[in-house]
């Protein structure tokens, strides 16, 4: 009796533990929305994460009432994943973000797909709700492990973009025939000696399609694809929750795979794209785009370093405007170390944030925030629009698409209806990258060839610094 009563006082403190993961893991992602709160969002959300694990260690009991015993295993496991995790996490740059998050992701796909197979020997007999979960999870997982792991190779250089004849066939078949299989194995429509293959062939054919699915898709793209697959294993975790009747997981899955997903949705808007366009069609192979390439766009004046130096000088206010040629350049501190000098000299300087400025959400805010610039200083499009007719200079740094007016004035463009940074606004117009060339969407942009915009051409880093340089003359 007393053993019993020992059993229920551990379960109670059990799921108090995964009552106080699940709080943490939403308060958590509810701070991630702000900047000023994001890093301790993050912390709290990990706390809640660790209490969970090790609550999970020391009190679970399967059906049978067993605790877990493999401890040597457990600790290995532990050992070697925060080791691997806290290196890469500490070492990473900036820029290559998006392939750790997708090498991230990609583990919590193969998770949900190792518990489905090691599940799948514990005695479930079909047909089950059980096998179901079992099922799904393992496809959704290995979909999304695979992808993820070819997204990774797309992002650091390893793996070209490669569009397969008959590509979009080929997946339809294997989607179907993984369908069929499915309902086979789940049904228990086969004997037991086939059954185990066609469960095997199942995980096979998620692995393949997960492959094909991301081989086509364009580089560029690849945040959008991989915050789709990161909803696809937060799904594939939420069925390991049900598993294990173990609330935490499930939560956390949920929350994971409706942010992915809501994540997902907002970065087609901010590019104005369909995510069908993004899973098979890219910027730059849309015929449109040639409408705007082909337009006669007269000729572009440049600006020196002093001239530009004097104009910021003696401005009231400058908007500089981060784009992707920033991070490349990793020219964040040099920004930074420009705008001290400018406030110095009494000019007001402010961000311009555009949502899909970067490759990555959010990636120049936290740029900027890694060469703390006040998050007072960013602004979201919206306010930067409204404050841009009051700005002396509009200062573009590495930035392309978004500030391209195609974008307003082109219905022929790609990128017609993507909202942008209105720079024309304002008195003049600077904008700095290294040549004439296109940005991520492969079109011209009008807005070099204004009477209003001078061109500053240079490595942004080099210019910034230059600039600086100039400007403590002055
Ligand atoms: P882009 O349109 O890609 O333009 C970046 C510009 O930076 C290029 O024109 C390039 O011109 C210049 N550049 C490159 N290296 C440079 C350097 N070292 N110094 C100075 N300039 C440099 O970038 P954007 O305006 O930030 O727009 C982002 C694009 O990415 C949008 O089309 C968006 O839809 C897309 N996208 C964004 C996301 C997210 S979530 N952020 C996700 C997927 C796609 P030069 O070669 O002449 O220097």
């Amino acid at each position: 009796m007393d053993q019993i009563q020992e059993i229920l006082n551990q379960y109670s403190i059990l799921l108090f533990c995964y009552l106080i993961g699940s709080v943490t893991f939403i308060i958590g992602l509810k701070q991630l929305s702000h900047p000023d709160t994001a890093r301790k969002g993050n912390l709290f959300a990990a706390a809640g994460m660790t209490i969970a694990i090790i609550a999970t260690i020391f009190l679970y009991r399967n059906n049978h009432g067993e605790k877990l015993h493999n401890y040597l295993w457990i600790l290995g496991g532990l050992v070697i994943g925060s080791i691997v995790g806290t290196l890469t996490a500490k070492k990473v740059q900036m820029t290559a973000m998006p392939e750790m998050v997708s090498l991230f992701n990609g583990m919590g796909g193969a998770c949900a797909m190792l518990i489905s197979l090691v599940e799948y020997h514990n005695d479930v007999t079909p047909p089950t709700g059980k096998l179901l979960v079992i099922v799904l999870g393992m496809i959704i997982g290995t979909i999304s492990f695979a992808g993820s792991v070819i997204a990774w190779g797309k992002l650091n250089g390893r793996i070209k973009d490669k569009t397969i004849p008959g590509g979009q066939i080929i997946n339809f078949i294997i989607f179907a025939a993984i369908i069929v299989f499915a309902v086979m194995v789940i049904g228990g429509f086969m004997d037991d000696g086939v059954t185990p293959y066609l469960f095997y062939s199942i995980l096979a054919l998620a692995a393949v399609y997960g492959i094909l699915f991301v081989m086509p898709i364009g580089g560029a793209d690849m945040p959008v694809v991989i915050s789709l697959l990161n909803s696809f294993t937060g799904c594939a975790a939420a069925f390991g929750g049900f598993l294990y009747n173990n609330p935490v997981m499930l939560t956390g899955g949920i929350l994971v795979g409706s942010a992915g997903t809501i994540l997902t949705i907002l970065m087609c808007k901010a590019m104005n794209r369909s995510l069908k366009n993004v899973l098979i069609g890219s910027f730059g192979g849309q015929k449109a785009g040639a409408s705007t390439a082909s337009k006669e766009q007269g000729s572009y004046k440049e600006i020196s370093l002093s001239d530009t130096a004097v104009l910021m000088a003696y401005a009231q206010k400058v908007m500089i405007i981060p784009g992707y040629g920033l991070a490349v350049a990793q020219a964040q501190h040099a920004c930074h170390e420009l705008e001290k000098i400018l406030e110095d000299k009494g000019v007001t300087v402010v961000y311009g944030i555009h949502p899909v400025a970067g490759r990555m959400p959010g990636h120049m805010n936290v740029l900027l925030a890694e060469a703390d610039v006040s998050y007072d200083k960013l602004l979201e499009m919206e306010d930067a629009n409204e404050q841009m007719s009051g700005t002396t200079v509009a200062m573009v740094l590495g930035a392309n698409d978004v500030v391209n007016p195609a974008a307003k004035d082109d219905p022929a463009s790609p990128i017609y209806g993507m909202p942008i940074l209105e720079v024309e606004k304002a008195e003049h117009v600077i904008v700095n990258k290294r040549s004439m060339k296109p940005g991520y969407a492969g079109i011209e942009n009008e807005l070099f060839f204004k009477p209003k915009t001078s061109m500053l051409f240079g490595d942004a880093k080099k210019v910034l610094q230059d600039l600086a340089g100039e400007l403590k003359q002055l």
